[in-house]
């Protein structure tokens, strides 16, 4: 490259991002380096009881033009529940060609600007409609109307199964839902702020930021970690899997994470839940040794950065334990989610600053360039 093409361009560039801060938050503290996760001053352990409306109350606050109470989130959310149904009915025909995730972000774009709705009850309440209905649909089975009186969580799986679940399950998705509100400038809520930065309004932005939680290095991995245990069957076959895995040098779902240099907090949260489910205690089983051998190949692999589980890995048992079929694991993330997206494009809009990075040039300059063809 030539001395003038250097003095054009930024000196170093830094691909993944990793290290750079690109925004300041009062949401969300991810330390990597404890294993630590904080919303608004609580710890991930703390607020594991807590309802998914409660966590949306401590994210949204202080950043909508009317502060809202749990109590008024769950009645906001149940009534717009309701008012999506019909547009849910009236576009699920069109996603017959679609997977899961591409046909919630068919749906979720069906959301107007326009609309009169504040924007984050819209798309927080949209999310399980339309996961629930897409699901449906998948199985041959007609949508489940919305019940107002409903908390999220529990609407959510009546919605998807057709009868009222019990307050076990219904209390190990609220824990799940809550569990991965948010987690700091991962790559979808990064996309979610960028799309909000240029102004161009938060249903754009969580679709956008959906789009990038489809992705099997982000939100698509907890289908493929349940392929995985499949894929290995039985107890003597976990060695060589995962060994002949690595040796092609595939990735092993559930595990590894930018940020966390020990185990993900999220993990063990789930895995709590996956124990106050009394699912399958052979598949459990099963699931710890395949974690165990994949900790230990991993370490073995790689000695200086050993990748730890990581959430995917027990979200994948927990749901489905739950009832919800793997290829619609994405959408459950993205109704979790959509409690950080949202918040953070309140923040991002709050903050108002155009997101615009410097690339950069490593091309030939004028005079220098190759003719194509
Ligand atoms: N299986 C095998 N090897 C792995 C894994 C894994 N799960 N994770 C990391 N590695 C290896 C990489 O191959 C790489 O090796 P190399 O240096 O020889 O090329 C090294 O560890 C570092 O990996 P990077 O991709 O640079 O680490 P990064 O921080 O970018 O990766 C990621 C994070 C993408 C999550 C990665 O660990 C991965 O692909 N995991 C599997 C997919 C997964 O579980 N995704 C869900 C993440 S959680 C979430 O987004 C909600």
């Amino acid at each position: 490259m030539t001395d003038h093409v250097k003095s054009l361009s930024p000196a170093q560039a830094a691909p993944g991002l990793d290290d750079v801060i690109a925004a300041e938050t009062g949401l969300c503290l991810v330390d990597g380096a404890v294993g630590r996760l904080v919303l608004r001053g609580y710890d991930l352990h703390a607020l594991a009881d807590w309802s998914f409306e409660a966590v949306l109350a401590l994210l949204w606050q202080g950043l909508t033009p009317a502060e809202m109470t749990e109590a008024e989130i769950r009645h906001a959310l149940g009534t717009a529940r309701c008012r999506l149904f019909a547009k849910a009915e009236a576009l699920l025909p069109a996603t017959d060609d679609l997977s899961p995730v591409e046909a919630l972000r068919l749906l979720l774009s069906s959301l107007a600007d326009a609309e009169r709705m504040p924007h984050h009850i819209l798309a927080v309440a949209a999310a399980p409609v339309f996961a629930a209905a897409i699901a449906r649909r998948r199985a041959g089975q007609a949508p489940v109307a919305p019940d107002a009186t409903l908390g999220h969580a529990a609407d959510f799986l009546r919605m998807l199964r057709g009868d009222l679940p019990g307050a076990a399950h219904v209390r190990a998705l609220d824990t799940y839902l809550v569990t991965v509100a948010d987690h700091g400038l991962n790559a979808s809520t990064f996309t979610a702020r960028v799309i909000a930065s240029t102004r161009a309004g938060l249903i754009s932005s969580v679709v956008g930021g959906l789009c990038a939680l489809k992705g099997p290095l982000h939100g698509g991995a907890p289908g493929p970690v349940l392929d995985m245990l499949d894929a290995i069957g039985s107890e003597a076959d976990i060695r060589p899997w995962i060994t002949a895995a690595l040796a092609r040098g595939a990735r092993l779902m559930g595990f590894g994470h930018r940020i966390y240099r020990v185990r993900d907090p999220r993990a063990d949260v789930l895995k709590g839940v996956v124990g106050s489910l009394r699912a399958d205690g052979t598949r459990i089983a099963f699931a710890e040794q395949v974690e165990a051998e994949a900790l230990a190949q991993l370490a073995e692999k790689k000695p200086l950065r050993p990748p730890e589980t990581n959430v995917e890995f027990y979200t994948a048992l927990v749901l489905e334990a739950l009832g919800f079929p793997r290829d619609s694991f994405t959408n459950v993330f993205a109704v979790g989610r959509m409690a950080g997206w949202t918040a953070h494009v309140l923040e991002q809009e709050a903050q108002g600053r155009l997101i615009r990075p410097q690339s950069r040039y490593v091309g030939p300059m004028p005079g220098h360039a190759s003719a194509a063809g």
